[in-house]
């Protein structure tokens, strides 16, 4: 591994295969936001993805695009996702290895939708990850994400979360709440679109903000 491999990668790099293996927690909250995507994906649309993971939710929605990038911090989940690419026949979909602040996604920028995934409460600094995900879309693009808000009793779990962090079982995580999160992504440059939970999983906050021009 590489001295410049950042700490959270070396985190993903390491679950990698056991998130893989992992059946989805809640299908039908699952189900409800891949349906809601969608209804804001055209086949002409040119869409980034951030935090991908292992690539299923990509493979899911690539059909549904012209232009499908997907992205991880962590080359393990990029394997594994380039593994699954491998057996389909999906010809409109890459998967890159960077972090969000990499040149390498400025190069099809800007892009018309940027999806994000539980993924923005990881970013270190959610301001300024917001500004720059508002400088990869276009001007009336979306951001469409969904992400963990652990606020309100969800706070409670800051001690447990601060455990596992120590014995490296969980990753650094941003605590926010869904109104900040709304209002952070305001100051970003977005207005929001659409908001709320799916199957009452609350934890879990979709948001759909279209970049003011
Ligand atoms: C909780 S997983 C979510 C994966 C997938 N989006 C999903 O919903 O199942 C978070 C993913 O974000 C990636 N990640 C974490 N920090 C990142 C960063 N700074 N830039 C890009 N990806 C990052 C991790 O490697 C991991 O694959």
């Amino acid at each position: 591994m590489s001295e410049t491999t950042p700490k959270s990668a070396v985190f993903w790099d390491k679950l990698a295969r056991r998130y893989a293996a992992r059946p989805i927690s809640n299908v039908e909250a699952y189900e409800q936001t891949l349906d809601r995507v969608r209804h804001y994906l055209s086949t002409d649309a040119s869409v980034l993805e951030l935090g991908c993971g292992t690539g299923s939710t990509a493979l899911l929605l690539a059909n549904h695009v012209g232009q499908y990038r997907a992205s991880d911090i962590s080359g393990e989940m990029i394997a594994i996702a380039n593994e699954k690419l491998a057996q389909s026949d999906q010809a409109n979909l890459e998967f890159v290895k960077a972090d969000l602040y990499a040149e390498s996604l400025d190069e099809q920028a800007p892009y018309d939708a940027l999806l994000a995934f539980n993924v923005i409460h990881l970013f270190e600094d959610t301001p300024d990850a917001l500004k720059r995900i508002n400088g990869l879309i276009k001007p009336d693009g979306l951001l469409i994400s969904k992400t963990v808000c652990l606020s309100g009793l969800y706070g409670l779990l800051r001690i447990p979360i601060f455990f596992m962090q120590l014995f490296g079982k969980a990753p650094p995580v941003r605590f926010i709440s869904a109104k900040r999160l709304a209002r952070m992504m305001r100051e970003a440059g977005f207005e929001i679109v659409e908001e709320g939970n799916f199957a009452k999983v609350k934890m879990a906050h979709f948001v759909v903000a279209r970049k003011v021009r």
